[in-house]
């Protein structure tokens, strides 16, 4: 049996999660839009053709705002080729996944959805293949109440108000390759500054991100926030940054304990953003917008899984089936978000349904969710508040973490990993939520928390995800094979929390005012 011991204070805080911090993300990749969230001839579809059964359980996971129209695809997407009247829409190649885009589903159809699914829009502009003036063009048709050219058109395809879209971001990715137009960090930072210019002249409210890197291994990385900071930092609120957890050296131990880098990248880009500040004598602070994170791998270097011949309209690809220690690593990503909200103040789990996503869909059948829903829809609902410091005392292993990049086989070394990954939430009503991850495979652990300047609380409940084989998963066929389960063994005495977490397992106690 495994000890660890966690303290807090309530009056102890990192800071305020901002609502944002709970997203999601949408692009046209693969089943995403069409066949997830847009199918016309699904038995459950509603009148403008989105699905009643996916809605549902986006209400379960509850993100407060979605990222759209992505993602890769976003750096060759013409805006206006997705509004109007859908008969006179182009069918484009999308470069970006290799299929057909039938432009069916575009920025009036997301609004409406967002509007359906009571989320907030975080919209991305194309500074790939084009550059401000498609930028400025685009938010004008969105946010403009009328009376010019754009605006008018927005209204005389049904729109009459303006869609007031406060969250955007300039371009996806621009520092990798794979990206159309990729580009240095100084002809970005260029682009970048110039569209968040015209985009604030013509709604002076919206809120701006520019691109970091594309991850934390890239050959850029670093010099490539500085640069781009260097040239946008009056423009914009914040710099974005996105991670995808691997298992491709079959290391669990290395995959838990992989979530610890992504505090590391936190860290680094918040001590780069604040550089630039010094530099300025600037007193203002960018914020962190993690707008993708999430495990990918299996369906992300094998060419078939990414595309598939023949330029298919929304084919199956990047359809990853997530197990139990992807849900474990995926609950220890969602405590590096927690444990930083002070400085991330938007993020985004990529994606939201079939695409490396928590809910599947078969087209035409049902849908369900995968084993990734259940920490993201807990934070979501329990995780708001003030995030408290913890005091945490865990045996502590070392990994390893393979995360090649191309043909390059990358290894960072990890070289302290506490078995036991925690985070602590002050609920607005006086309570507490723990989340709580037993990273030690082979022994259960003994936690006892105490929670300091609280008034008496009560447990209101408690709820493990584990399961005995790390590679089980919910299939169409078997859908609740991992879910939350009562976790039994805990008690409260005074300020103090007892609890048995098994192997292997993602944990949530909450307590609630007595
Ligand atoms: O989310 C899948 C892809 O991952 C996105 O399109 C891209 O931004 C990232 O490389």
């Amino acid at each position: 049996m495994q000890r660890a011991t966690v303290l807090m204070d309530r009056d102890f805080a990192i800071g305020h999660t901002d609502p944002r911090l709970f997203g999601a993300f949408v692009e046209h990749l693969g089943r995403c839009v069409y066949g997830g969230l847009y199918e016309p001839s699904h038995p459950t579809a509603d009148s403008k053709g989105f699905r009643r059964d996916v809605l549902e359980l986006v209400r379960e996971l509850n993100p407060s705002i979605i990222r759209y129209p992505g993602g890769n695809f976003v750096s060759g997407y013409n805006w206006e080729d997705g509004v109007g009247p859908v008969e006179n829409r182009p069918k484009r190649l999308d470069l970006a996944w290799f299929s057909t885009e039938p432009n069916t589903f575009g920025t009036n159809e997301f609004m409406d959805w967002c509007r359906t699914a009571e989320v907030e829009p975080m919209f991305a502009v194309n500074l790939g293949t084009r550059a401000g003036d498609a930028a400025r063009n685009f938010i004008e048709y969105c946010n403009h109440p009328g009376g010019t050219y754009y605006s008018d058109l927005r209204r005389e395809h049904g729109y009459e108000q303006p869609h007031g879209i406060k969250f955007w971001c300039l371009g996806n990715e621009m520092d990798g390759p794979w990206q159309m137009e990729y580009k240095t960090a100084t002809q970005y930072g260029l682009v970048a500054k110039e569209a968040a210019k015209m985009m604030r002249w013509i709604d002076p409210s919206i809120e701006l991100s520019a691109c970091g890197s594309s991850a934390r291994n890239m050959p850029s990385y670093g010099r490539w926030e500085d640069e781009v900071l260097e040239h946008t930092f009056e423009h914009v609120e914040y710099i974005s940054l996105h991670t995808y957890l691997n298992n491709y050296a079959e290391d669990t131990p290395a995959l838990l304990a992989s979530p610890d880098l992504m505090d590391s990248f936190i860290d680094e880009v918040v001590a780069i953003a604040d550089a630039v500040a010094a530099r300025r004598r600037s007193t203002k602070r960018i914020m962190l917008c993690f707008d993708e994170w999430n495990v990918w791998y299996r369906t992300r270097r094998k060419n078939l899984d990414r595309v598939k011949a023949g330029w298919p309209v929304a084919p199956p690809i990047l359809e990853e089936k997530y197990n139990m220690e992807d849900a474990l690593a995926f609950g220890g990503l969602c405590i590096s978000l927690l444990n930083h909200a002070d400085r991330i103040k938007a993020a985004c789990l990529a994606q939201l349904v079939n695409a490396i996503a928590p809910i599947m869909t078969e087209t035409g059948g049902p849908a369900w969710r995968q084993t990734i829903f259940y920490p993201f829809a807990q934070m979501s609902r329990h995780g708001r508040g003030k995030v408290l410091r913890t005091q945490v005392e865990s045996e502590a292993y070392s990994a390893n973490y393979y995360d090649p990049r191309g043909e390059l086989e990358l290894t960072f070394p990890i070289p302290h990993v506490p078995y036991l990954k925690v985070s602590a939430v002050a609920t607005e009503g006086g309570g507490l939520t723990l989340f709580l991850l037993n990273r030690h495979l082979g022994d259960a652990m003994e936690v006892d928390i105490e929670s300091r300047s609280f008034g008496r609380l009560a447990i209101a409940e408690a709820l493990e995800l584990t399961d005995g084989d790390l590679k089980a998963l919910n299939t169409k066929e078997e859908p609740n094979r991992i879910k939350p389960m009562k976790l039994d063994d805990v008690a409260l005495d005074g300020n103090r929390t007892r609890a048995t977490l098994k192997p292997g397992s993602w944990n949530l106690i909450r307590l609630e005012l007595a």
